[in-house]
């Protein structure tokens, strides 16, 4: 089993580039950048990444993102994960990034675009790997914020598939971006949100029905609506599932309850990602790996979390064939 999650070819859904930031690379770039940085060494930033929910790790993860300041320091980010990429066999990656954790620090918005595409250019040429980038809007902020982050993004257009929706989900349901989403749509762009990972099952509907979403991340609180389960199987409407942060968020208390599986049997197009690797303990292997160790699997439904990726994936249609 292990030899065929190695070997399997993984296309990644749901990937934020600030989440990748490992604790090395945190210290490295604090020291370039004069940066402080509340910890002795990179093992007592991984001790102090024990989180009893989304928000505890939302507090450390924008805390951490604050070393990340130059053109070059995203590129860096983004090079280290691609290399990540290669070693896990991940052929194709959707990348999120979170443009106002960076403008809001006074970054500009072309520092973090320039940088994070620079290194995804420089993968596809050299490793192979192609790529899409998502820029997500952070949901705890308001929607005149959103609304300046989407015009700021309008120059790079050719550079930014979609537009997503992330951070705290309780209390900052879709409704509140409905029409900043409608606006990104109307401007060409895709759209995806987080619904349905700490909220409840009606963010999934709304998100849906409110934003227009091609998929939905997390989406493991449907399995509380049968209706919205049945929805979403007939209409393969994408889940893009990340197993590890689920279980280090507290969304399941262990691997074994957690519902991918259920949901794969279902019939729901549902996907296996890594969400923040650096801070959840794993890439892609790790998180196929996890799962398969807590849910016994053939090798035909492994493959089949990557052939829903592909399905899933903003890949054009033309291109599809050429990852089966
Ligand atoms: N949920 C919401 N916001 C996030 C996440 C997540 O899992 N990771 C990074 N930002
Ligand atoms: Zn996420």
């Amino acid at each position: 089993m292990k030899d065929f999650i190695n070997g399997l070819p993984k296309v990644e859904l749901h990937l934020h580039i600030e989440g990748s930031l490992e604790p090395e690379l945190m210290f490295e770039l604090a020291t370039r950048n004069q940066v402080r940085i509340p910890f002795e060494s990179p093992e007592a930033v991984r001790a102090a990444y024990q989180f009893t929910n989304l928000q505890s790790f939302l507090d450390i993860y924008y805390q951490g993102a604050n070393v990340l300041i130059h053109e070059q320091d995203f590129y860096d980010l983004t090079w280290a994960y691609m290399l990540r990429c290669k070693q896990d066999n991940v052929i194709h990656t959707e990348i999120f990034f979170d443009p106002q954790t960076h403008t809001e620090r006074g970054i500009p918005f072309d520092t973090v675009i320039n940088g994070i595409s620079r290194a995804l250019d420089q993968a596809k040429k050299e490793l192979g790997i192609s790529s899409q980038i998502i820029m997500c809007f952070l949901r705890h902020l308001d929607e005149t914020s959103a609304f300046k982050t989407l015009e700021e993004a309008l120059p790079f257009k050719d550079k930014i598939v979609g537009v997503g929706l992330d951070s705290s989900e309780q209390g900052n349901p879709p409704e509140k971006f409905a029409r900043v989403f409608k606006t990104a749509l109307q401007a060409g762009f895709k759209t995806v949100a987080h619904a349905g990972e700490e909220g409840p099952a009606q963010n999934i509907y709304d998100a849906i029905e409110m934003l227009g979403v091609s998929r939905v991340d997390h989406g493991v609180r449907c399995i509380e609506d049968e209706t919205l389960v049945s929805q979403l199987a007939e209409s393969r409407m994408p889940l893009t599932v990340c197993p590890l942060s689920n279980i280090k968020l507290k969304v399941f208390k262990t691997m074994a309850e957690h519902n991918i599986t259920d949901l794969l049997d279902k019939g729901l197009c549902v996907t296996i990602n890594s969400d923040d690797p650096a801070y959840f303990g794993g890439y892609m292997t790790d998180n196929f790996l996890a799962v398969a160790q807590a849910h016994p699997l053939s090798n035909s439904q492994l493959a089949q979390f990557t052939l829903n990726a592909i399905e899933a994936s903003f890949i054009s249609d033309e291109d599809k064939a050429n990852y089966c």
